[in-house]
This record gives C-alpha cells, structure tokens and sequence, in this order.
C-alpha cells in the first residue's frame, strides 16, 4: 500500500470527523467505560485521527483509556505522539498490519480501525476477526467506503468513472493478499463478525462536501481521475474533460462519498 502523507490526512480529517456516526461512536466509547479502564488498540492509527475523534465525545470522567496506536509508518506514529504524548497515554508500536498473528492486540478491550478496511483483503480481515473473538475483543471499524459517490453538477461521464473507480477500489491495495473488500468492506466485516456469534450495529457515514472543502475535492477528484486512467479503457480525452469540469466545480459544487461505520460486539 502506498503511503499516507500527514498533509493528506489533515486534508480529510475534517470531512472523517463530520461524518462519523456519533450515536456509534458514542457506544464504542461505552463499551470501553471499565472500571480498571480499557486498551484500545488502533490499527492504521495514521496520526491520531479516531483517538482525536473519540476523544471529542468522550464525556467528562468517562472511560480511562489507554491509547496502544499501531502503524508501519514511523512519520505518522510521531506526529501522533507530538500531538497527543502529553494529554493521552500513548503506546506507539511500528509494525507491519499484514503479520497479524505479531500485532500487539494483547489485553485489548476494542479493536478500532478508520477508515483502513476497504483497503484490506478477506484474508487479512479473516486473520484479524480469528484473534479477536478468541481473545473477545470488540471491533469498531469507521469509515468504510461504500461505493457511493454522487456529484453535483452532474458529468455524462459520472457513472463510467464510478464504475471503473468502484473496480479499481476491488484490486489488491496490498494489506493482505489479493482484491481488497473494496466497497464491500463493511458489508462483508457485519457478515464475518455475525458469523462469530458478535452483536454488529452498521452506520452510514458519509462525506458530505461542499465548497468549504473544495481543496479536499480537488485532490478527490484528481485521485480519482489516476485511479482509472489505465485499465479500464475509458477514453482518455473524455476522461481528461471530466477532471477538468469536477476541478472547475470544486469550489462550488458538492460531492457526496458513501462511508458506513461498524461496531462489532462480543455478546
Ligand atoms: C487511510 S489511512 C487512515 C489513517 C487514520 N486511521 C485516519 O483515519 O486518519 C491508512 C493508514 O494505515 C496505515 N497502513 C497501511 N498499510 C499498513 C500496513 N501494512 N501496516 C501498518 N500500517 C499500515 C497507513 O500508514 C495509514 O496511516
């Protein structure tokens, strides 16, 4: 998988954070409401984007939780660290997430993961759900693309991009073996995690963008273009005069991303 630039991450985490279902993340915060207190382990933590979001519903004397965040990017991990060292208790841990049975998931009380599984493969996921119901970890995985992205105005060629941009998002992103979960990530987590005897609640999460964030849409748009510019034989010229017109529109537009959020519990 490519990397993760803390500007980009920036660039989104506004959109990430107006789009998180509260009601669910509110309930993964009781969840972690213990009376010795919780580990959260945070699986591409990036840099300390859901603890930040917990962290803003969290109530006064809520859970104590002790933060274990885990990412094979070092850059990321201290930026977390700089960021949130003094006011959380902050274990960083590099790793690589495809050697799931070395993760540091001991003693966790919830498993959490933004914006992460639909990048994953099946085999990835299969490992990981594996090592949390038996160790009866719960899982809230926020963020997951659906398949969804409307805009207006609208292009003819909006359909064909999704539909190639959809394929695209199916291949393998490298975090694990083989085609990603794709816009199937949510969907298939809620049947898996079922399938292991847990209590599964789904939320829709979507971006909702507007012309306050029109750099986001902007990098949206040309990460989109890249995406299916090979493969997927649209042609290149209406391809170009498609970016050029969602760029054009960026500042005055919207743009609506599908996201669906999960809480996966232990019954
Ligand atoms: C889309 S970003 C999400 C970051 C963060 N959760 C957020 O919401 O801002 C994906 C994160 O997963 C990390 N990641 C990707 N592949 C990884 C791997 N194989 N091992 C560890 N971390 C990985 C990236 O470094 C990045 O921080």
């Amino acid at each position: 998988m490519s990397g993760f630039s803390i500007s980009w991450l920036d660039l989104r985490e506004g959109a990430d954070h107006a789009a998180r279902d509260k009601p669910l993340a509110r309930a993964a915060l009781q969840f972690l409401d213990k009376p010795h207190g919780a580990l959260l382990v945070d699986l591409g933590a990036g840099t300390g984007s859901t603890l930040r979001a917990l962290s803003a519903l969290a109530p006064a004397g809520g859970a104590y939780i002790v933060w274990r965040l885990v990412d094979h990017d070092g850059a990321l991990l201290d930026e977390a660290l700089r960021r949130h060292g003094t006011d959380c208790v902050i274990e960083d841990h590099q790793c690589d997430l495809r050697h799931v049975a070395e993760l540091p998931l001991g003693g966790a009380t919830l498993v959490s993961a933004s914006a992460l599984f639909d990048l994953a493969s099946a085999d990835f996921a299969t490992a990981l759900l594996a090592r949390l119901q038996t160790q009866g970890t719960a899982l809230y995985a926020a963020l997951n693309y659906d398949g969804r992205t409307q805009w207006t105005p609208p292009h003819p060629l909006d359909a064909a991009v999704l539909d190639a941009f959809n394929r695209d998002q199916r291949t393998d992103k490298g975090l694990g073996s083989g085609p990603a979960l794709g816009p199937d990530a949510c969907a298939w987590l809620q049947a898996h995690c079922e399938s292991l005897g847990y209590q599964v609640q789904t939320a829709q999460s979507d971006w909702q963008l507007g012309p306050q964030d029109a750099a986001l849409v902007r990098e949206l748009v040309v990460g989109i273009a890249r995406a299916v510019a090979v493969h997927y034989h649209l042609d290149p010229d209406a391809l170009h005069e498609w970016k050029t017109f969602r760029l054009a529109n960026a500042g005055t537009g919207t743009c609506l991303v599908g996201h669906l959020d999960l809480l996966a519990t232990p019954v």
